[in-house]
């Protein structure tokens, strides 16, 4: 066991745990995120996207020990009241449907927004590749996606 200190969410927080503990779980078990939902374990379906310094990570493959001074922003620090324009755009356009992929899914679409303020359908395709949704939100995410980069802009 090691001693981390973590920022996560705009707050320094101490962690005792093996170093090879992915961030998932320190997030989960040690800080009662529980947001940011297992999926896969293998970086394969993007339910754990997480930001490591506004790029989207998967945190189920990332050793607590690897994040050092980077800034961690969960989906529970993405807005203060789930007011982020991508928040705000999922439901307009009523995206999720169980749920359990969309942490995620926001997760890499905000971090893309940040990076791309108006992404191309290749962009987002490309963007939210990895992030898998059993439930089939594909066309709902992409038009929300664009709803949310147009609202930004204006
Ligand atoms: S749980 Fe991390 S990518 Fe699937
Ligand atoms: S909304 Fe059910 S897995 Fe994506």
């Amino acid at each position: 066991m090691a001693q981390f200190t973590l920022n996560i969410n705009g707050k320094q927080q101490q962690v005792d745990v093996a170093e090879d503990t992915p961030l998932l779980w320190v997030l989960r078990d040690h800080i009662k995120l529980v947001g940011t939902k297992y999926g896969c374990g293998i970086s394969q379906c993007g339910a754990c996207t997480v930001h490591l310094d506004g790029t989207a990570t998967r945190s189920c493959s990332i050793p607590v020990s690897a994040i050092g001074n980077k800034k961690v922003v969960t989906i529970e620090g993405l807005s203060k009241n789930g007011d982020h324009p991508v928040q705000k755009a999922w439901i307009e356009h009523d995206v999720a449907q169980c749920g359990y992929c969309q942490a995620g899914q926001i997760m890499s679409a905000s971090a893309l927004l940040d990076k791309n303020s108006n992404p191309s359908d290749e962009e987002i395709y490309s963007a939210m590749n990895g992030n898998i949704c059993r439930c089939g939100t594909y066309l709902r995410i992409r038009s929300a996606i664009h709803s949310a980069a147009s609202n930004m802009n204006a």
